[in-house]
């Protein structure tokens, strides 16, 4: 059994056909640059049309693959962010190998699921997004990586348990590092500290700053082709670290916020009049904390403006919940943070990307000049797709809102150079 990553596309060269035994887990990026290639996937024995032409052997790839640069590489130019992913050099085959095997069961059963993603952290919030990711049925595999090697593989085991209940043959995993969990489409870092009651996001800055590097630097080695989905707080500081630890281009490092604050927002203004919270139509741009935006001028409830519906008093008042709650969570929990809104964001941004329909989800995302912002990593509109992030989407804001967003990305600049001072 063999996990077949985009770098192996690469690796396989000028051949037009590559056949895979159909225990082989071909990932979805991977299928996606053998179309690049115009290399056809064949699974040996499925399909009796197309004749296999040249079938690379396992042992020619692992041994065409150059070893993977070890450390934590260097951010990627602007220039270079949009280009080819290609330049970049495959992982070796030892990689696949420190992976735990796949269980053939999935991949040899012919779901042709969506691949594998990896959840740092089984924290509450990796759990619930595990939990998420796993009920979707979509992906081949979710595995769970913490420190707590134990606590993961039981948080695993437990979820597995659920397979039947939940109705998902998604093979559930839990294991210690970055390196056994293999390489992967999507990795999710929830690791870090949690904020404790009185303590505010950027109180966090430097602990996590340091765990949040170190592992995307080694998520960039085992998963050079992965796109990085980045839950840790501060939110919009430390998914910036994270691009520039990873060397990723841009569009593959994004942070889970905007979706989060959406939905509270949507949920509080369902609470004071606004209809069902599923119907309403809000974005949460801005920081993931006071320099939250919450543009009323696109909040809507059926297609009816929220300002029809709530008065000016109490919508402002749920525009302030809303940037508050993550504090009023923690407030009523006493000892760690909410979970159950997080893990199912960062999992419906996954889900959102894995599906490929151009879903515009508000995300952490590297400004390119749209809203009059650049070069800092703020909550912004965004089309995802498979690849990440595909193009940033500009909404037609009033001049109040787009002067508080310039101003949360000030904040957030001035937080990154108090980063950079310390690290
Ligand atoms: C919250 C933390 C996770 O908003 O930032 O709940």
């Amino acid at each position: 059994m063999k996990v077949w990553a985009a770098g192996d596309i690469d690796a396989a060269g000028d051949t037009k056909t590559l056949l895979v035994d159909p225990k082989d887990l071909v990932t979805p990026l991977a299928r996606e640059r053998a179309r690049e290639l115009g290399i056809d996937i064949v699974t040996a024995g499925a399909t009796p049309t197309p004749p296999a032409v040249t079938t690379p052997t396992r042992a020619a790839v692992t041994t065409a693959s150059p070893v993977a640069v070890p450390g934590t590489p260097k951010p990627v130019p602007r220039e270079a962010a949009g280009g080819p992913v290609r330049s970049m050099r495959p992982p070796s085959g030892a990689l696949y190998r420190r992976g735990a095997p796949l269980p053939s069961a999935i991949t040899s059963s012919g779901r042709g699921g969506a691949g594998r993603v990896v959840v740092i952290g089984a924290g509450h919030v990796g759990m619930i997004t595990a939990l998420r990711l796993a009920d979707a049925d979509l992906f081949d595999e979710v595995v769970l990586v913490d420190i707590d090697e134990g606590r993961a593989a039981g948080v695993a085991l437990d979820l597995t348990h659920t397979a039947a209940l939940g109705g998902f043959a998604t093979r559930v995993r839990g294991t210690g590092s970055v390196e056994d969990a293999g390489p992967a489409d999507y990795v999710v870092i929830t690791a870090g500290r949690a904020r404790q009651p009185g303590m505010s996001r950027s109180d966090l800055v430097s602990t996590n700053a340091a765990i949040v590097g170190d592992l995307a630097g080694r998520v960039a080695a085992v998963s050079p082709h992965a796109v990085i989905v980045v839950v840790t707080n501060p939110l919009d500081e430390m998914t910036h670290h994270a691009w520039q630890a990873s060397g990723f281009p841009p569009e593959r490092v994004v942070g889970m916020a905007g979706v989060l604050d959406t939905a509270r927002f949507q949920a509080l203004a369902s609470l004071a009049g606004g209809g069902r919270a599923d119907r309403i139509d809000a974005v949460a741009l801005g920081s993931h904390g006071e320099e939250m935006v919450i543009p009323l001028s696109q909040a809507t409830s059926s297609g009816r403006p929220l300002t029809e519906l709530i008065d000016k008093t109490t919508l402002e008042a749920v525009v302030d919940r809303a940037r508050g709650s993550g504090a009023e969570v923690v407030g009523l929990l006493k000892s760690g943070s909410a979970f159950m809104a997080p893990g199912t964001s960062a999992a419906g941004m996954v889900l959102a990307m894995a599906r490929d329909r151009g879903q515009i989800m508000p995300a952490a995302v590297l400004a390119d000049g749209s809203y009059g912002i650049r070069d800092v990593y703020i909550g912004l509109p965004a089309r995802l797709g498979r690849g990440g992030v595909r193009e940033i989407v500009e909404l037609d804001l009033r001049p109040d809102e787009l002067r508080a967003l310039r101003q949360a990305a000030d904040r957030i600049k001035e937080r990154l150079s108090q980063l950079a001072a310390v690290s």
